[in-house]
């Protein structure tokens, strides 16, 4: 075949790997650095197990043997009733769950700092959100976890979605949570997308599948080694089959066999050698959390900070710190690039990196050594300019302040116009604003825009930050609803 160089994301793949970063980031296998030997024996040749429904393959739709074999060792594992394969993401599987908990029409009960996946399941589902404000941490700039008195006062028998754990890694009280749910006759399902390892270590927050939830989605390629796009849905018995139904209907008809085949390995490699390896992993995150607090220009996010704080604890895998209020997450995320660290994700003040059992020692050393580097640099600059402070300008009133106007689904289906942002306040919002990473919509179609919200999408544009769910790629537009349709 003759080459080509019309391949503009192709060219961009291999200028990226040309920089060599390291990855502190999804997915897991951490461009092919943790990955289980066979797998990768296996998944040398990836378009010779790009195959399809053949025979002794079996179907996805209709699992009877190798498939039904390994989500069957799957739910064992994880300690599941039952367990589907997702090859669509988390996001199917929390959009599936919510389809198969709730009643359209109804209201569905949602953390404000859920992710944009359970917003669109809003808008499949016909549900009224009723968002419960998470409490906001002044000093960090982002939202820790929904307290369990906020729901202890729900009164309805509503189906609740919790998120264990946030993108920073903050797990809430989840047993305590889930217990009392239950007791009130409702139904939990659980977005554990960024939780898929915790039942390999004693030292990590408990999984909600432990927890006796009805749903729990992780996001298998997040942290564990397979790849992106893999997930899995974990679901207790007298709700399956109609789980097993909406997945059906969301899912492609032609799933990935690399995808599933990604799957099937972590389930097997977990099975022998997940607990050592996630030993051995917060060993190693312990080390560089010891390494950061010893350097002063940086603060690190402490597990007693967040239990002090109500919540339950902290992943510590999730290496979360920042540099005081002078300089912004941004800002220090691309001094981390300058130094080759990738990081998983920024926001206000905090950069939040990934560790797992792909790293050892020499690549602990590697990251600490990078960061001191970072450190001495930030010391040098904020000693020239100690009048700066990293404005937090709307941050609370995101999570603790909202005005449904209309349900997602009428929002969804109403005429809109475009209208420039700075003239929006008090109107009525046709499109979502989400700050991608980490996901967390500060708009939602059918809310009216206030100032707030406003002047917080405006200096996080200042800052760098990356939008989606938006028509005017730079911003400076926004849809509006115009009128509104029976639906
Ligand atoms: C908390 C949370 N839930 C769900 C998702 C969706 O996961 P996926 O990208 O696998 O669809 C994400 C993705 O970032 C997430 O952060």
């Amino acid at each position: 075949m003759a080459e080509t160089n019309n391949t503009p994301l192709l060219q961009a793949l291999a200028q990226y790997l040309s920089k060599d970063m390291y990855p502190l980031h999804t997915p897991g296998h951490k461009q092919g650095r943790y990955v289980w030997p066979i797998i990768k024996e296996l998944t040398k040749d990836l378009l010779a197990i790009d195959l399809t429904e053949l025979p002794g393959l079996d179907d996805l739709h209709n699992p009877q043997q190798a498939i039904a074999a390994s989500q069957q060792q799957a739910a064992v594992l994880f300690g599941a009733d039952r367990t589907f394969y997702l090859v669509q993401g988390a996001t199917s599987g929390i959009q599936a769950g919510m389809l198969a908990l709730g009643s359209p029409g109804k209201e569905f009960v949602l953390p404000r700092n859920a992710h944009r996946s359970a917003y669109a399941g809003m808008v499949m589902g016909n549900f009224k959100p009723r968002y419960l404000s998470p409490v906001m941490d002044e000093e960090w700039g982002f939202p820790l976890g929904v307290p369990t008195a906020q729901y202890e006062v729900l009164d309805k028998p509503t189906p609740v979605l919790l998120l264990n754990p946030s993108y920073e890694g903050v797990a809430p009280p989840m047993e305590q949570q889930v217990k009392m749910l239950h007791g009130k006759g409702m139904s939990v399902l659980v977005d554990e997308a960024h939780g898929s390892h915790f039942i390999f270590n004693g030292l990590l927050p408990p999984s909600a599948v432990a927890m006796g939830a009805d749903i729990v989605i992780h996001g298998s390629h997040k942290t564990l080694p397979t790849m992106t796009q893999t997930a899995m849905a974990h679901v207790k018995q007298p709700i399956a089959e109609r789980l097993r139904m909406f997945l059906d209907i969301l899912q492609t008809t032609s799933p990935s066999y690399v995808l599933l085949a990604s799957l099937d390995g972590v389930q097997g490699y977990l099975a022998k050698d997940g607990c050592e390896d996630w030993a051995r992993a917060v060993t190693l995150a312990e080390i560089l959390r010891r390494d950061i607090s010893n350097l002063k220009e940086f603060q690190l996010l402490e597990d007693e900070y967040v239990r002090n704080k109500g919540m339950g604890e902290l992943d510590k895998t999730r290496v979360v710190f920042r540099a005081g209020n002078k300089i912004d997450g941004f800002t220090l995320a691309r001094m981390l690039r300058e130094e080759k660290l990738e990081a998983e994700m920024c926001g206000w003040r905090h950069v939040v990196l990934i560790i797992n059992p792909a790293e050892d020692e020499t690549t602990i050393a590697f990251i600490s050594q990078r960061l001191r580097r970072v450190a001495n640099r930030i010391g040098i600059n904020s000693a020239r300019d100690a009048s700066f402070n990293v404005p937090l300008i709307g941050q609370t009133a995101a999570f603790s302040d909202w005005d449904v106007v209309l349900n997602p689904r009428q929002a969804a289906f109403a005429s809109s116009r475009m209208a420039a942002l700075k003239e929006t306040v008090g109107e009525i919002t046709a499109e979502a604003v989400v700050p991608y990473p980490p996901g967390i919509p500060l708009l939602w179609p059918g809310e009216r825009i206030t100032q707030e919200v406003l002047e917080r999408i405006v200096t996080l544009k200042r800052l760098g930050a990356h939008f989606q769910g938006i028509h005017d790629c730079d911003l400076n537009k926004i849809a509006i609803i115009s009128e509104v349709k029976e639906c």
